[in-house]
């Protein structure tokens, strides 16, 4: 696991390379979006990007982590409606090749069981970017979450709806009470994953995410077990970190040529 801590701009910049990167000798890449706020100034960079170095995203496949359940296809906060909002439609990325699991439909399980085989049969995601919450989960993969977990059903946590109540006009009511989310497992299964993490709220997820035991009562820390997981931190959500001089040190003396 590398642990970067830089400035938040800097780091957008690190994340949004790597797809640069990626795209540029894999056009039909699969990049994993995650929504919330971590990941917002990596989606300003890659649409900047795409508009002035020709960035292009028309063979690419997009994944999304989760889904809220429930909420009307026309909804502003439904996780398919942000990221057409904050990077498919910046970029323009077909409609068709981004995909989230289905929040709407009759049977979630049949559901969610073909969200996984859908991601399989893309190839599986190349990059997945990631946010944490305050309470360790990646995606929606709440405290408890069986480490090995694939695409499912999850209740939110009273610590999630009231964090996400802020995008549902503060009122943590309108914040629906069930989502579906990729596994822990199916998260695994990415090649590189990259997760995001700013401001002291973060600290402590992000000090258990990289210090701490692998634990289903802090589901992030099973990244500790992928052999290419990057860890994207402000010195605000590093703060708890206890080897933090360790990993400036060891990112200072990377050779420049040397991506994530
Ligand atoms: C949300 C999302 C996660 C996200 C996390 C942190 O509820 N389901 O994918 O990483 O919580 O959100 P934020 O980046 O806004 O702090």
């Amino acid at each position: 696991m590398e642990v970067v801590i830089a400035p938040a701009d800097e780091l957008a910049v690190l994340a949004a390379g790597t797809i640069d990167a990626l795209l540029r000798r894999k056009p039909d890449a699969v990049i994993g979006l995650a929504t919330g706020s971590s990941p917002l100034k990596v989606y300003d960079e890659l649409a900047r990007r795409h508009a002035e170095d020709g960035l292009s995203f028309a063979q690419a496949r997009g994944f999304m982590l989760d889904e809220y359940v429930g909420l009307p296809a026309e909804h502003p906060e439904r996780y398919r409606n942000v990221i057409e909002r904050e990077i498919a439609s910046r970029v323009e990325w077909a409609a068709d090749r981004v995909q989230g699991p289905d929040g709407l439909a009759e049977d979630l399980p049949a559901a969610c069981a073909a969200y996984d085989e859908a991601i399989a049969a893309a190839g599986g995601v190349d990059v997945q970017i990631l946010g944490i919450g305050t309470d360790g989960h990646i995606a929606f993969n709440e405290p408890g979450s069986s480490l090995a977990s694939r695409t499912r059903i999850k209740t939110l946590t009273a610590q999630t709806r009231e964090d996400n109540a802020r995008f549902f006009d503060g009122d943590i009511e309108q914040v629906p009470t069930h989502c579906l989310t990729q596994g822990l497992g199916t998260i695994m299964a990415a090649r590189h994953l990259v997760l995001l993490a700013t401001g002291k709220h973060k600290a402590e997820a992000v000090h258990q995410l990289v210090e701490g035991p692998i634990s289903a009562m802090w589901p992030g820390t099973i990244m500790q077990m992928h052999p290419h997981a990057t860890v994207l931190v402000d010195g605000a959500a590093a703060s708890r970190l206890q080897l933090a001089d360790y990993y400036r040190q060891t990112y200072a003396s990377k050779p420049a040529w040397q991506g994530l």
